[in-house]
């Protein structure tokens, strides 16, 4: 049994000790249930087809998908286990509130070896699952799937799948499907996580109202920043539905010479009993406690960030102008984005010449650098370590570092190809890039970008070629862990073309990631509403800029464009030269509010009232202690009340409306909601609700004629 904060997990071996079962996934229990026998026969079947299985092969599943496809090469597939010791796990081990369950089986050949281990922390409510597959024979062994774990999830058919998708510019749209039968899949091919799919689903009953916050929920996800498969079988038999995921299984073939091993990257699950929302909440717990590395504004600065205005003419004085603004407004960061490195001054040449242009820079970055410093801002600073322009000189020295298959034209995407991260020398020139560039200049901020999915992998004459995707994801992660280890005092913003990598695994190595090149303020709202379902506030960089927006150009007010980057970790694009005095004073003030309710913002629990583009849409955080709502309504030319009624509120706290002379017990609140009062600005509001009783010893408990919440007229 494998207990988490608040549920249990427990598996079971099958009688005939050849696989690992699940028995059961819900409330906290000490005494399980015994799982209900497996039928001794099945028609037209065998009783392991039927099985809810932890892991299941090919060679001893027929009628249900298998995770594990195994090929020895001399026309035998699939593999049969048994148990290394029927009488007990291997190792099960519970360290503090740790539980890890390890299971090794071996094939009836005696040539394979597999793991499976299951991890639980009683801190959260995430079980962790992933396996170990060993060649111990002497001849090669080719894996063309190799999931990471499957989730027998007791839902019945049919089931209700919640999952996000979209494209460039759209990504993390909700959607969901009703499956009575068969299956529904999703993944990526492109080497990077992709914009089309997030890795990542919730399930439940359909018709089961999960998404309204009752009902058990469940939720499961890969941490893998490369190519990917996830798929959702209703099951002909029982009432488990199968969810199985793991690195993509068409263009990734793993390859194990005699003594080789492959661990696959850890797929992630959760139960909550108050549906989709729950499992949100779940997933938000465990990015903040594991995940991530700190929620302070160290790593979660306000970031000025000088693309949108400057794109590729990036010019010293020029950034330096941007910087007197970026610094009176309040930005805690100056970030140079894509433009500033030799011979770059369109996307056709200099990606892979990461030294300052000489023709811009004569004295190098230090005087840009001195002077961003000077103005009590942090240096930041954009790079693309995984790509290169033909035309650059590190193409020209080394053609032969970007994936490439013999006899066929690499594809360029916006004028780059992919370096070959599956290669010793090209993993180690990016690490020493990155380091020489972080040792010469104080950055202390980096945009790690990556601007096309990777294509043409593979390696002639490599016998693990066909592991490139592993290999290029493993390169980039190995990369991203070394920046962490020797330069802790760097943020690290994740990206790819807004956001074409992000997940779990890019989660634990990044601080912020950015979700969308989408800025225009309506369309950004989407965005960030789907993006919450999956991943939490504190990770999600959100700037405000000019950006009328792709899809929706319904004008909205300079609050609104703040309100919206509150919802994560604001940051500013805009072009702030073109910004008249009132505009900069109601910028101050603005992020001046942010960074007084950062804390609040970044460090509890997330809900949505409603759906974007409805009148009173708002997200409501709270800590436990204290609530902030951000509202939106950009119909307010109605002129109809609007009233948000809080879910994150203790029933028998008095709280009081900062800035206001409003009290309301939790309870009131909840029933009969508080009418917004457009404080901030006409079409979107930040209601901070304090609890009535502030602790007089606590110098951070704010004092109920905290200064007035208006914002100053632009
Ligand atoms: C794509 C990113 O998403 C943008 O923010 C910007 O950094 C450009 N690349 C620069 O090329």
């Amino acid at each position: 049994m494998l207990p988490t904060a608040t549920s249990s997990y427990v598996v079971s071996l099958t009688p005939d000790a050849r696989a690992l079962r699940f028995d059961q996934w819900g409330p906290a229990t000490s005494e399980p249930t015994a799982p209900a026998p497996l039928p001794e026969r099945v028609p037209f079947s065998t009783p392991l087809d039927v099985a809810p299985l932890e892991y299941a092969t090919s060679g001893t599943r027929h009628a249900q998908q298998v995770e594990l496809v195994v090929d020895h090469g001399d026309g035998r597939r699939g593999a049969a286990w048994r148990v290394e010791r029927p009488d007990g796990p291997a190792s099960y081990d519970v360290s503090g509130g740790t539980t890890t369950l390890q299971v090794p089986f071996t094939d009836d050949s005696g040539g394979l070896r597999l793991t499976l281990t299951l991890r639980a922390d009683t801190s959260h409510d995430v079980v962790e699952k992933s396996v170990v597959v060993e060649n111990r024979s002497e001849h090669t062994v080719t894996l063309p799937r190799v999931f990471s774990g499957a989730w027998p999830v007791p839902v019945g058919a049919p089931a209700h799948v919640e999952y996000l998708t979209g494209a460039w510019g759209h990504e993390f749209t909700p959607a969901s499907v009703d499956l009575p039968a068969g299956t529904f899949s999703i993944g990526s091919r492109q080497g990077v996580t992709g914009h089309v799919f997030a890795p990542t689903v919730t399930v439940s009953a359909a018709g089961g109202g999960s998404g309204g916050g009752t009902g058990d929920a469940y939720g499961v996800a890969l941490a893998w920043p490369g190519s990917w498969c996830l798929a959702v079988e209703a099951p002909p038999y029982g009432e488990h539905v199968r969810v199985s995921c793991g690195v993509d299984d068409e263009d990734t073939v793993v390859t194990l010479l005699p003594g080789e091993s492959f661990t696959t990257p850890p797929t992630l699950g959760t139960w909550s009993p108050h549906g989709a929302a729950g499992v949100t909440r779940n997933w938000h717990a465990y990015q903040r406690r594991v995940l991530a590395r700190s929620l302070g504004p160290e790593h979660h600065p306000v970031v000025y960030n000088s693309w949108y205005a400057t794109t590729f003419d990036v010019r010293p004085e020029h950034q330096l102008q941007l910087a007197d603004v970026a610094a009176e407004i309040g930005a805690e960061v100056f970030v140079v984005d894509d433009g500033w490195f030799a011979g770059r001054h369109s996307d056709a040449a200099g990606l892979g010449d990461w030294t300052p242009d000489p023709d811009v820079f004569p004295d190098g970055l230090d005087p840009l650098v001195d002077g961003v410093r000077e103005r009590g801002m942090r240096f930041g600073l954009w790079v693309e370590p995984e790509c290169v322009n033909p035309d650059s000189d590190l193409y020209r020295a080394h053609p032969d570092w970007v994936y490439r298959v013999d006899g066929r034209e690499p594809t360029t995407v916006r004028n780059q190809l992919v370096l070959d991260f599956g290669r010793e020398e090209v993993v180690a020139w990016a690490e020493d890039t990155l380091r020489g560039l972080l040792t010469r200049y104080p950055v202390s901020y980096l945009k790690w970008d990556m601007n096309r999915p990777v294509s043409d992998g593979g390696r002639p004459g490599d016998v693990h070629g066909g592991q490139w995707p592993v290999q290029h994801a493993a390169g980039y992660l190995r990369v991203m862990r070394m920046l962490r280890r020797e330069f802790p005092h760097v943020t690290v913003e994740a990206c790819a073309s807004g956001g074409g990598r992000v997940d779990d695994a890019v989660l634990a190595v990044a601080d912020v990631v950015w979700p969308s090149d989408e800025t225009g303020p309506r369309d950004r709202l989407r965005i960030q509403d789907g993006f919450l379902r999956a991943y939490p506030a504190h990770v999600m960089s959100s700037w405000v800029t000019d950006e009328p927006g792709l899809r929706d150009r319904t004008p909205v007010s300079f609050g609104y464009r703040f309100v919206v980057a509150m919802a994560g970790a604001l940051g500013i694009g805009s072009d702030l030269l073109r910004w008249d005095a009132g505009s900069r004073a109601q910028a101050r003030w603005l992020v001046q509010l942010y960074r007084e309710l950062r804390p609040m913002l970044h460090g509890g629990d997330v809900v949505a009232h409603g759906v974007p583009h409805e009148p009173g849409y708002a997200l409501e955080y709270g800590d436990g202690a204290r609530v902030v709502i951000l509202v939106y309504d950009t119909l307010r030319e109605r002129r109809t009340p609007v009233r948000v009624r809080p879910r994150l509120v203790r029933d028998d706290v008095r709280y009081r409306l900062r800035g206001s002379d409003v009290t309301i017990t939790g309870a009131s609140a909840r029933a009969a909601g508080i009418e917004v009062p457009w404080a901030v600005a006409p079409d979107a509001d930040v209601l901070v609700l304090d609890p009535d009783d502030p602790d007089p010893d606590d110098p951070d408990d704010p004092r109920p004629d905290a200064p007035n919440r208006r914002s100053p007229a632009p």
